[in-house]
């Protein structure tokens, strides 16, 4: 891996790193028009030259797209890359053909063809939308927006950020590593990158001002890597989780946000003018400065707001605990896992066997060698069900599941004392965790792991609802 891009681009640069206009409208619908293309991009600073990624509308992150509560999406994606794709749209309960996987909801967006995504999101909140063909090298390349649905009251704040965080593997010269799916990346932690960036800028810096209230949204776009951000001694609330409203909490412990994940939080800077604050990632050995806010001489007021800042509930259906369905999924095998054997297309063998042909995971002894294979789960629309996740593996995984939100009840045993939906939890090493859902949206539905190479590498299987 290469560190030396990273540990010698020593200073903070400060690039503008402001999105373009998000693409809105003001009626019931809005039409958007993105194409997936190649484009430029300077993300390491002006002594680095430009890099060459694949992004929505040629930008990185993609052009942020933004709606309302109620309204509908009506969006036709460009393919003008060589290669095929697929736009999903992660963490929205949308239809199951809409929902971007190519290969088992739509065929793939062949180059110089389009394709037509109408959906109206059921919940508003912060989502993302990426590619789902090769994910592991098309979001590596860029290939991901935000997706931002506004409630019908927010809270009131005086600007509403969002952060894109995501982590490159650049060369010396700031082009992309080509080494996508690798087999160590496939077997460990998955490509973590050596250029961690928010919104496509590494070291960038942000200006805010004393006494600001900012809703901070964080959208980990990440191939792989998590975020563990300390905001020095400002205290963040949390407000969301994966796109879910949380009853508003306080914390001065650091924001963990698994590879896919979101976090709203309401930040009041409390710095004084003039002053400089680094926001700080230390889920790995390694801690180092992400981004700086850097206050500006004149203060916004003396006092921090103190209006409210609670997010409407959420409307996800509650589970039915009493009868629900219980289903055990246990996760093996990668490096220092001891697996010894799984079922590769129905066959059981050694995972030597499986290794040799590019597979390492397993969810309940079953590689997730296909997209389309017997389900995981086989349930009836409008069942609940209670899934526990077991990581029986040396690494975190970001188990996301598609078109439904789940319940995270317990972590080890240990009931939260306020389950909250999620819709990409990260599973620690030997850690399990309980959630319930209601299985209300009927279609073949994926569930796999977001540390992309994991997924590649065989960490998915399907839930099937009819
Ligand atoms: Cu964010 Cu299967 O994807
Ligand atoms: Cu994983």
């Amino acid at each position: 891996m290469n560190r030396r891009l990273f540990l010698q681009a020593g200073g903070i640069t400060t690039l503008s790193g402001v999105f373009p206009a998000a693409l809105t409208a003001d009626t019931a619908s809005t039409v958007i028009d993105v194409t997936a293309q190649p484009g430029q991009t300077n993300i390491v600073g002006p002594d680095f030259p430009a890099t060459d990624v694949w992004g929505f509308n040629g930008e990185v992150p993609g052009t942020p797209i933004r709606l309302r509560l109620g309204q509908s999406v009506d969006a036709t994606i460009h393919n003008a890359l060589e290669v095929p794709t697929a736009v999903h749209w992660h963490g929205i309960r949308l239809p199951n053909a809409m929902d971007g996987v190519a290969g088992l909801t739509q065929p793939a967006i062949a180059p110089g063809e389009s394709f037509h995504y109408q959906f109206t999101p059921p919940d508003s909140g912060t989502y993302w939308y990426h590619s789902h063909v090769n994910a592991y090298e098309q979001i590596g390349r860029g290939l991901y927006g935000p997706l931002i649905i506004d409630e019908t009251t927010p809270p009131v704040v005086d600007r509403d950020l969002t952060w894109m965080i995501d982590d490159w593997r650049l060369l010396d010269d700031a082009s992309i590593s080509g080494d996508f799916g690798n087999g160590h990346d496939r077997s460990h932690a998955g490509r973590i990158g050596n250029v961690p960036t928010v919104n496509g800028r590494f070291r960038d810096v942000v200006k805010v001002r004393t006494g600001e209230r900012i809703r901070l949204r964080l959208i980990n776009a990440s191939n792989a890597r998590n975020f563990s951000l300390s905001f020095g001694d400002l205290k963040p609330s949390v407000i969301a989780i994966d796109g879910q409203s949380v009853t508003p909490y306080v914390t001065d412990e650091t924001i963990v946000i698994g590879a896919a994940g979101r976090v709203d939080l309401i930040l009041d800077m409390t710095g004084d003018p003039g002053s400089k604050m680094p926001v700080v990632d230390n889920f790995y050995r390694q801690s180092y400065d992400l981004t700086q806010f850097v206050y500006e001489q004149s203060p916004l007021r003396d006092q921090p707001l103190d209006s409210a800042i609670n997010l409407p509930p959420s409307l996800i259906p509650e589970p039915d605990l009493a009868n629900a369905t219980a289903h055990v999924v246990t996760i093996a095998g990668g490096a220092m896992g001891g697996l010894q054997r799984a079922k590769l297309d129905g066959e059981w063998m050694s995972l030597r066997k499986v290794a040799q042909q590019g597979y390492v995971w397993a969810i309940n002894d079953v590689v997730g060698n296909k997209l389309r294979m017997p389900p995981l789960i086989d349930t009836k629309q409008g069942s609940s069900i209670i899934l526990t996740i077991r990581n029986e593996t040396a690494f975190p995984h970001p188990m996301h599941l598609h078109g439904h939100h789940m319940k995270l009840l317990s972590i080890d045993g240990k009931a939260l004392s306020e389950p909250r939906w999620v819709d990409s939890p990260l599973v620690m090493p030997r850690q399990t965790m309980k959630f319930a859902f209601v299985a209300d949206n009927p279609g073949e539905w994926l569930f796999h792991c977001h540390a992309l190479e994991h997924h590649a590498a065989g960490l998915g299987a399907l839930v099937k609802i009819s």
